[in-house]
C-alpha cells in the first residue's frame, strides 16, 4: 500500500527519543522532509537528522518546551521561517512521573498538565493555520488516559485530556484537516522503561494479550498510517496500540 507521503512536510514532537524517534525514521522513509522536535536532547535530534541524511531524506531539528509557551512561540516562528507548509503534525512528546495517588503535589501537578495538555493545545491553535489543506494531526495518548493510573494519576488525566482535546480539534477543523489520535499502552523506550520498573514484573505476561511489550517501531506505524492520506476517512478516532490490554 502506499502512504502517499513522498514530498511531504512532517513535524514530530518528541522525536530525539522512543515512538517520536521511531516515527521521524519512518516518515524519512517514506519520503517525507522531517521536522524533529526535541526539548533537551539536542545530540540525538542531530543524530537524527545525520542518520535521515544518510538515507537520502531530509529535514531539520527544532527546539520545543511544551512547558513554556514563549518557547511554543519560538518553535512555530522557526518551523514557519524554515517551511511553507505542513502537511502533518504529530503530538508525541510527553514526559511521566511515577507518584503514588496521595503523593502528587500541585507543582507536580501543574507540570504534568502544562507540558502532557495544555502545551499541545497551544501548539496545535499556532500550527493549524500553517498545515496544509487534507493534512492530519495524531495526537499520542495512552492507554492510562483510557484505563486511569493510580501510580501517576496527573499523567493519566492529562492524557485522556488529550482523547478528548483530540475530539473537539477533530471537530474545530474538520474542513481541512483529519485530526485523530494513538492510544499505546507499554512501549520500551526511556519512559516506558520507568514505568516496567515500577509495575508488577508479570505484567505482560498477565494483563496484555501480546504477553510482551511493544516495540517503539509498533507505535510509530500506527502514527505514520493516521498522518497519511492512505488513513483518508479516520476522522476523530483513536486507535489502540496496546497488545490487547483491555481484553484480559
Ligand atoms: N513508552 C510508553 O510506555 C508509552 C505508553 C503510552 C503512551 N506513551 C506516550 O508516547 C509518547 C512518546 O513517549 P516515549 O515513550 O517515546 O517517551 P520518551 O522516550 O521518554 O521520549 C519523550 C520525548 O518527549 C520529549 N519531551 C519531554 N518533555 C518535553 C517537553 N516539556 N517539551 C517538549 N518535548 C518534551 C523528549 O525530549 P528530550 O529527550 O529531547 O528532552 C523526548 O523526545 C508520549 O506522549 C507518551 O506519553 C508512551
Amino acid at each position: 500500500m502506499d502512504l502517499n507521503l513522498k514530498g511531504k512536510t512532517v513535524l514530530v514532537t518528541g522525536a530525539s527519543s522512543g515512538i517520536g524517534l521511531a516515527a521521524a525514521q519512518l516518515f524519512a522513509q517514506e519520503g517525507c522532509f522531517v521536522i524533529a522536535g526535541y526539548r533537551s536532547n539536542s545530540d540525538a535530534a542531530k543524530s537524527l537528522l545525520r542518520k535521515i541524511s544518510d538515507g537520502g531524506g531530509d529535514g531539520i531539528a527544532v527546539h520545543l518546551d511544551l512547558g513554556n509557551m514563549t518557547s511554543i512561540q519560538n518553535c512555530v516562528a522557526t518551523i514557519t521561517a524554515r517551511v511553507r507548509t505542513l502537511d502533518a503534525v504529530v503530538f508525541n512528546a510527553a514526559f511521566l512521573k511515577i507518584t503514588p495517588f496521595d503523593e502528587i503535589g500541585e507543582d507536580e501537578w501543574d507540570e504534568t498538565f502544562n507540558v502532557n495538555l495544555k502545551g499541545n493545545f497551544f501548539l496545535l491553535r499556532a500550527l493549524a493555520p500553517h498545515i496544509t489543506d487534507g493534512g492530519a494531526a495524531v495526537f499520542v495518548a495512552s492507554v492510562a488516559g483510557q484505563m486511569g493510573a493510580p501510580g501517576h494519576a496527573h499523567y493519566a488525566a492529562a492524557k485522556a485530556g488529550i482523547i478528548n482535546l483530540m475530539k473537539s480539534a477533530a471537530k474545530r477543523y474538520a474542513s481541512a484537516i483529519r485530526v485523530n489520535c494513538v492510544a499505546p499502552g507499554v512501549t520500551l523506550t526511556p519512559l516506558g522503561a520507568d514505568a516496567i520498573k515500577h509495575a508488577d514484573p508479570n505484567y505482560a505476561q498477565r494483563m496484555l494479550l501480546s504477553r510482551r511489550y511493544a516495540e517503539p517501531n509498533e507505535v510509530a506505524k500506527v502514527i505514520v498510517f493516521l498522518a497519511s492520506p492512505a488513513a483518508s476517512f479516520i476522522y476523530g478516532a483513536t486507535i489502540d496500540a496496546n497488545g490487547g490490554r483491555e481484553l484480559r
